[in-house]
């Protein structure tokens, strides 16, 4: 059971948000205890920052990636202001459907969406060319803001973005509508995709995923292409260039297949 939570980041987060209640319980037990209590004015409001700030320090300690901290800091804290604020049931209910379509993919996947930078945007087009047609494809394209700028840049281009996400696929297809982008989206799993098609791959997903995204790169891209990866590396396999400009928020990593 532990070694499968350590190995599913939700289910790891789920654990540390009930070892915080466990160490919040004890240390109101003790305040109690030593009668501080009254002068700790330990109110509910107090004990769930406390159970936010230790279940962050947790998820620092038990290696859950940074991101991880800040949700699990503010988690409690969102739940205890909804409830305290009587919201109507059926705003959980569309909350819950919105969250289930934007992120369900992300605890089979253990990659969420988050988008890169207009730095990172700027820094990939250094790599690709002014002057003849290409095919790049973003995996995991999210609301498909990379693509849709590279789009308005590179009349030679096309491009495809495919996301797992249903809902946040449908954002990038209405916001290639809306600019009337060349850019297309698709909802799919890029392990569905064949990449021998592609002169560039972008990817931007997690450290889990990179092993095997590697092999699969590597049996289908076709020699010459590029294989892109924004803040994540490929273990045992150095890129051939690394960029990290000023404004960058993690670099770029490039392998030429
Ligand atoms: C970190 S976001 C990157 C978004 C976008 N590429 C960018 O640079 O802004 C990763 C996205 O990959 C999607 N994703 C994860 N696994 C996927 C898969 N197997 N196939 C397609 N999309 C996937 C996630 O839903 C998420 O939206």
């Amino acid at each position: 059971m532990l070694s499968s939570c350590c190995r599913i980041p939700a289910l790891l987060a789920l654990l540390v948000q009930c070892l915080a209640l466990l160490t919040v319980m004890l240390l109101w037990q003790i305040g109690t205890y030593l009668a501080f209590y009254p002068s700790l004015s330990m109110t509910l409001g107090a004990a769930v920052i406390m159970q936010g700030s230790i279940a962050a320090l947790y998820s620092r300690w038990f290696k859950l990636a940074p991101w991880w901290w800040l949700f699990q800091c503010l988690l409690p804290i969102a739940l205890f202001a909804t409830l305290t604020l009587h919201l109507p049931a059926y705003l959980y209910l569309a909350g819950f459907i919105l969250l289930l379509l934007g992120y369900s993919p992300a605890f089979r996947t253990q990659v969420p969406y988050f988008p890169s930078s207009r730095a990172t945007w700027q820094s990939l087009r250094l790599y690709l060319p002014a002057d003849r047609r290409f095919k790049l494809i973003d995996i995991g394209s999210g609301t498909g803001g990379l693509l849709l700028n590279l789009a308005a840049h590179y009349p030679d281009g096309e491009f495809l973005g495919v996301e797992l996400a249903p809902l946040i696929c449908l954002v990038s297809r209405l916001r290639a509508r809306m600019r009337r982008s060349r850019a297309n989206f698709v909802h799919a799993d890029y392990r569905d995709v064949d990449f021998s098609r592609y002169d560039v791959v972008f990817a931007y997903l997690s450290p889990a995923a990179m092993p095997a995204l590697w092999q699969k790169a590597r049996h289908e891209m076709r020699p010459g292409a590029l294989l892109l990866s924004n803040e994540f590396e490929i273990p045992s396999q150095p890129a051939d260039a690394v960029i990290h400009e000023a404004g960058m928020r993690a670099p770029l990593f490039v392998w030429n297949m």
